[in-house]
């Protein structure tokens, strides 16, 4: 079986500064799958090349067997990828509804795109709740979340998100993955960058240490949970 990402050989590189080197990635159909590092280590870097927000120096992105590599950001997105930035990316000014319905701008089918925006408001009451509100007045967690509600708006196969617990309460960061759990288990494959390790060994299946840019280990949750070198370097336990 193929993957639905697969990631080869990937470099990313700012002038000469080279922030991903030869990174090989998979994601199956509906997997969860998490990228850990510490900070500057390249993750934000490779969801962007992945997404095409930035140019690859190398390598090749396929998504559903084919290449995306050479397409822009908007054209990925249309093939069901969805990425939920770093810091939320959602438009301050204006409303929850409008920033909802900002995830649907590529879709034509409207009976469809109001369905969706009924499970949206379904899963996420709050933003339902807040439909008039401007979306720089709501917390953090609920910025979270309403980027997460954007996203789904795009209908993705695929969604990745960049360290959505950045920055937020410990309860609200339950809330948000309790959120990416659901939205996993209706059948969204998942990568999520994260560094904050132990929440993201937990929440996935599988996962990728990414270190100076480049991959250091790969393998179950579990097993990466249990290495030596992941406790000491991520989960703040001594050797
Ligand atoms: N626009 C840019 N121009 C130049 N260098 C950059 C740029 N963006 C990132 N870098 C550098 O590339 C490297 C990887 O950065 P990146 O943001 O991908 O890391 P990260 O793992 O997402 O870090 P963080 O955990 O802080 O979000 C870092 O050394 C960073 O300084
Ligand atoms: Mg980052």
């Amino acid at each position: 079986m193929s993957a639905l990402l697969a990631v080869k050989n990937l470099s990313v590189a700012y002038g000469g500064i080279r922030a991903v080197r030869e990174l090989d990635l998979e994601v199956a159909q509906g997997e969860m799958v998490c990228l850990i590092g510490a900070n500057g280590a390249g993750k934000t870097s490779t969801l962007k090349a992945i997404s095409g927000l930035i140019a690859s120096h190398g390598g090749s992105v396929h998504f559903d067997g084919k290449s995306i590599t050479r397409l822009q950001a908007h054209e990925i997105a249309r093939k069901g990828l969805a990425l939920v930035p770093e810091g939320r990316g959602v438009f301050p000014r204006m409303s929850v509804a409008e920033n909802l319905m900002m995830g649907a701008y590529v879709r034509t089918d409207r009976m469809a795109v109001s369905r969706d925006l009924d499970h949206v408001h379904a899963l996420l009451p709050r933003l339902a709740e807040r439909q008039g509100q401007m979306a720089g007045l709501l917390s953090g967690g609920e910025q979270q979340m309403l980027a997460l509600g954007r996203a789904m708006m795009a209908r993705p196969r695929l969604l990745l998100l960049d360290e959505p617990s950045m920055g937020l309460a410990p309860l609200m960061v339950k809330a948000v993955f309790d959120i990416i759990r659901h939205i996993a288990a209706e059948g969204v494959a998942v990568l999520l960058i994260e560094q904050n390790a132990h929440l993201a060994l937990k929440t996935c299946v599988r996962g990728y240490v990414l270190e100076h840019g480049a991959l250091t280990l790969a393998g179950p949750a579990g097993t990466l949970a249990a290495d030596p070198a992941v406790r000491q370097a991520y989960l703040g336990e001594g050797a």
